[in-house]
């Protein structure tokens, strides 16, 4: 029961999770602020591009669409009836509302005088996590509610900055990042 809810927040929540890991293997290039800044420091700095931030949105897209497919077989080996399939504007919300809260934080990292890289703890756990839910809540009301429960919300609530802490520290030990947050 608790884990059929664990895998059904986390098989919601993975179109949400990888665009993030993603934008780290193909950041580079422009910065979306165009090396702007605001009161003397960067509005978002180099940290957030448009490249790494397409080729995150659109990982999270075709990921949302290869958990479709695999759906049905699935369900059918665990009994777990909860996965939800996603359709085409919430794969789109939940990968670029990601995105975007990622996008969020660093803005109030740069107005919090954090320089790039900077950890914020609790912010840089969950960012992502407001960013998907609230686009999500927006774009698809209906499909929001039937799939984010009260209790699938807790677990996400609680499962993500565990999840989150694993993959970066995975992804510095491995030197794919700068940092392990
Ligand atoms: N990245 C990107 N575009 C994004 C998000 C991330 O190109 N929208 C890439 C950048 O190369 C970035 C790396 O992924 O340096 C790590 O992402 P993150 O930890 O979010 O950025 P930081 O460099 O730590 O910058 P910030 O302090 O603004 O979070
Ligand atoms: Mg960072």
């Amino acid at each position: 029961m608790v884990g059929s809810l664990v895998a059904t927040a986390i098989w919601t929540m993975i179109p949400a999770y990888v665009p993030n890991n993603a934008a780290v293997l193909a950041g580079g290039g422009r910065p979306i602020d165009g090396g702007r800044t605001w009161d003397g420091t960067r509005i978002l700095g180099d940290g957030k591009t448009w490249r790494g931030t397409a080729v995150g949105t659109i990982t999270g897209v075709v990921l949302a669409l290869l958990l479709n497919r695999i759906r049905a077989p699935v369900v059918e080996a665990t009994g777990i009836e909860l996965l939800p399939e996603f359709t085409l504007p919430a794969a789109v919300a939940l990968a670029l509302g990601a995105m975007l809260g990622d996008i969020g934080a660093s803005f109030v990292k740069r107005r919090s005088g954090r320089e790039r890289g900077a950890s914020f703890p609790g912010l840089d756990q969950l960012d992502f996590v407001v960013g998907a839910l609230g686009l999500t809540l927006v774009v698809t009301p209906e499909w929001f509610f039937a799939t984010f429960t009260p209790g699938v919300i807790a677990v996400i609530v609680v499962v993500t900055p565990l999840l989150h802490v694993v993959t970066n520290v995975a992804a510095y030990k491995l030197g794919l990042k700068n940092e392990p947050w």
